[in-house]
């Protein structure tokens, strides 16, 4: 409000004061007036993004929680510009398009009609983030040591300490993610299901990750970890 008056110039000189001169009825309109238009129009953005992810609520879940029998990872708490990125992918075919992703066709399918462009895009994203963020507990056995000294010395610099994800660096957080998503976003990337092609460059960064784990039980313990330290307390 202050630097509104400022602007105006006048009205910061006035002698009656920046809350009298704010209460003059010519301003009170015009303040009046924008404040009515800046509620409306956050209104419709919320209400439009809320509208969308009816239709996706279906297989992410009312909270964006994710549904794991039916292979839709947790939204909520994801960074916003890797979400955008993502679903950008799908509709660009950069994501879900492999002959052999039946998940990533199943997620363009679901999601084509409710985001034909990066307005629809924007919007969502707007109303996910909002969501509170999700956590996985650790479930059946892994070597904690192991998934530590792994996690530690192969994924922590880019995906963070606690798998936060690391937004300068484009790395998503993992720690909401179940555990067969992460195994199936693992394998799409070491069989080039994701991030083979040219234009995916975060996509091809990870694809030379994935090969980074010597085995299936390495993979296991390293998932282990991470929901061991990314819990949301
Ligand atoms: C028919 C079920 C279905 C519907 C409906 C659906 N999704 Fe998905 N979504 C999936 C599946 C399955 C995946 C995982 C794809 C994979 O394994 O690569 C996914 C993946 C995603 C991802 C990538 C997440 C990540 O961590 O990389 C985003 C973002 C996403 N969905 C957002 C949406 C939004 C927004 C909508 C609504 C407009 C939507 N989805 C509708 C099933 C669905
Ligand atoms: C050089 C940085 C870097 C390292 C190291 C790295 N990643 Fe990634 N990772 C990325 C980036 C960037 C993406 C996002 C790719 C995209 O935008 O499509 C990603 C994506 C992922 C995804 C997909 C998440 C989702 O929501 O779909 C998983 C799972 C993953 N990484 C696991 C790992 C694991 C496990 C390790 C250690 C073995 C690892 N990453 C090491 C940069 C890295």
């Amino acid at each position: 409000m202050r630097t509104a008056a400022n602007k105006e110039g006048a009205g910061f000189h006035a002698p009656t004061g920046e809350i009298e001169v704010l209460m003059r009825p010519r301003r009170m309109s015009r303040f009046g007036a924008c404040l009515l238009a800046c509620v409306v129009n956050a209104g419709a953005f919320a209400a439009s993004g809320q509208q969308i992810y009816a239709t996706c609520a279906a297989c992410h879940g009312a909270r964006a929680e994710g549904d794991p029998g039916l292979g839709a990872p947790a939204l909520a708490g994801q960074q916003v510009a890797y979400l955008q990125r993502q679903l950008l992918y799908f509709r660009t075919r950069l994501r879900g398009s492999h002959q052999d992703d039946s998940y990533g066709a199943q997620m363009r399918a679901g999601s084509q009609a409710a985001l034909p462009d990066d307005k629809a895009i924007a919007a969502v994203v707007t109303y996910i983030a909002a969501l509170p963020k999700t956590g996985v507990k650790p479930g059946g056995k892994f070597d904690a040591r192991n998934g530590n000294n792994l996690y530690q010395g192969k994924c922590g610099a880019c995906h963070g300490g606690r798998a936060e994800g690391n937004e300068a660096l484009s790395a998503p957080r993992l720690a909401g993610l179940d555990a067969a998503y992460i195994k199936r976003q693992h394998r799409n990337f070491s069989k080039g299901l994701r991030g083979a092609q040219p234009q995916d460059r975060y996509g091809k960064q990870m694809a030379l990750m994935a090969a980074t784990l010597a085995s299936e039980r390495e993979l296991d313990d390293v998932i282990g970890h991470i929901h061991a330290v990314g819990t949301v307390r």
